[in-house]
C-alpha cells in the first residue's frame, strides 16, 4: 500500500474497510430475532402454492448467524494481521514480494548446487551428461521453443538450429554469444536503388546458386547485379558471412523461401530478423546448459553414451 500519493486515501480505505465490517455486525444485530426463544411452531407467511405448498418463515439458522459473526471477526483479525487496512502493513509486516523474495532464494539455494556440478566442465562435456540434458531441454522448451519449434528445426524466419548450415555458426562460444546477447540479423531494404525487374533478375541468379531452376538470361543479367549490390555481404560465391549473419544463398536452406516473389520481397523491402538476447531471463548457468543443449542436437550427441558415465564418474 506504499502507491497512495497522499496519506489522505490510506485513511479512506481503512474507513471503507471498518465502516464496511461495522455494518454488517450492525445488520445482523438489526435482525437479532435468533436471539429469542424460538416458537414451537413455525410462523406461516399465508402463500399457499399448488394447493398445499405453504411458505413458512423459519428464523435463519444459529450456526449460520454464528459463522456470520465468526467472519466478521476473522476479517478485522486479518487485517490486524496482513495489510489491508489502508496504509497499515498488518503487525506481520507482511508483504508478497517480500514472500517472492524468500521463495526465490529457497529456489536458488537447491539449483545452485546442481548447477555448480557444470560449473568446470565445457560445452561437450555438459551436452554428454545425461542431468544437463534434461535441464537444457527443459530450458528449451520454455524459453525458445515458441520460435524455434519444440524439435528446434524452426520454421519460416526462424533458423533451424538442427540440421544444415547455421548463420552464425554453432561453435559453443558462438551459441552462447548468440544466447546471452541475441541477434539481429538485417538485410537492408534496396527498392530505392533496385527497381522490381533488376530485383527479379537478381533473384533468378540466386537461384541458380542453390541450383534451382531458373531463367538462363535473366540470371546472366542478375550476376553483375549481384555482385554489386549483395557480394559485399552475401560473398562473391553467395557463400555468406556468419560475421554479419548475412546467409549463405547456395545451399537448399532459406529462412523466408526460395521463390522468386519471395526472395525479390526481401531486396525490395529488407529483413529485420531478432533473437531477443536471453541474459534478462536466464542466469549465465541457464544459458550454458541450454547452449550445451543446443550443440548436442547439431552434433547428434547421444546422451546415453560412454561419456556420460566417464562425465558423471569425475
Ligand atoms: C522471439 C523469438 C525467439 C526466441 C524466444 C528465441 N529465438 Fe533464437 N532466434 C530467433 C530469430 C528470429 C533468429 C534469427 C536471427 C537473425 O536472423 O539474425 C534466432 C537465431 C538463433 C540462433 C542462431 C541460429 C543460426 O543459424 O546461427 C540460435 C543458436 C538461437 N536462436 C538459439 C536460441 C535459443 C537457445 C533460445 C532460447 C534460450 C532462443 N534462440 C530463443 C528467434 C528467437
Ligand atoms: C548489408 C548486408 C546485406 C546486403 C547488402 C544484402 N544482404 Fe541479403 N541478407 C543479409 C542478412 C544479414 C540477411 C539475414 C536476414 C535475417 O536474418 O533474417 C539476409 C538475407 C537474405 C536473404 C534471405 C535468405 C533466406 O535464407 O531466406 C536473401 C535471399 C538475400 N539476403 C539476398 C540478398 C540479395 C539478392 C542482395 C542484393 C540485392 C542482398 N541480399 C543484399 C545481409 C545483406
Amino acid at each position: 500500500m506504499s502507491d497512495f500519493v497522499n496519506g489522505f486515501w490510506g485513511y479512506y480505505v481503512a474507513f471503507v474497510v471498518l465502516a464496511g465490517i461495522a455494518w454488517c455486525l450492525w445488520l445482523i444485530f438489526s435482525q437479532r430475532e435468533w436471539l429469542k426463544p424460538r416458537p414451537g411452531k413455525v410462523e406461516e407467511t399465508g402463500h399457499v402454492w399448488d394447493g398445499d405448498l405453504r411458505e413458512l418463515n423459519n428464523p435463519v439458522p444459529r450456526w449460520w448467524t454464528a459463522m456470520y459473526i465468526l467472519m466478521c471477526l476473522f476479517g478485522l483479525g486479518y487485517l490486524v494481521l496482513y495489510p489491508g487496512l489502508g496504509a497499515f502493513q498488518g503487525s506481520l509486516a507482511y508483504t508478497s514480494a517480500q514472500e517472492v523474495k524468500q521463495d526465490q532464494a529457497a529456489l536458488d539455494a537447491t539449483v545452485k548446487p546442481i548447477y555448480a556440478r557444470f560449473a568446470n566442465m565445457d560445452i561437450p562435456q555438459i551436452a554428454a551428461d545425461s542431468e544437463a540434458h534434461l535441464i537444457g531441454e527443459r530450458l528449451f522448451l520454455n524459453n525458445c521453443a515458441q520460435c524455434h519449434g519444440s524439435d528446434a528445426k524452426g520454421s519460416t524466419s526462424f533458423p533451424n538450429l538442427v540440421e544444415g548450415d547455421s548463420i552464425y555458426g554453432r561453435q559453443p562460444e558462438v551459441l552462447l554469444a548468440t544466447i546471452t546477447q541475441g541477434r539481429n540479423g538485417v538485410i537492408p531494404a534496396l527498392g530505392a536503388a533496385i527497381d522490381a525487374r533488376t530485383a527479379g533478375d537478381i533473384a533468378q541468379y540466386v537461384r541458380s546458386l542453390s541450383g534451382l531452376a531458373h531463367d538462363q538470361i535473366r540470371t546472366l543479367r542478375g550476376k553483375p547485379e549481384y555482385m554489386n549490390t549483395c557480394a559485399a555481404c552475401h560473398g562473391a560465391e553467395g557463400k555468406g558471412n556468419k560475421a554479419l549473419g548475412a546467409p549463405n544463398l547456395t545451399d537448399d536452406i532459406w529462412l523466408y523461401g526460395s521463390s522468386e516473389a519471395i526472395i525479390v520481397h526481401s531486396i525490395l523491402n529488407g529483413r529485420n530478423n531478432r533473437m531477443p538476447a536471453q541474459d534478462q531471463t536466464l542466469s549465465s548457468e541457464q544459458i550454458r546448459l541450454v547452449a550445451a543443449w543446443v550443440w548436442g542436437l547439431s552434433k547428434g550427441v547421444d546422451v546415453t553414451s560412454a561419456t556420460v558415465t566417464s562425465a558423471r564418474a569425475k
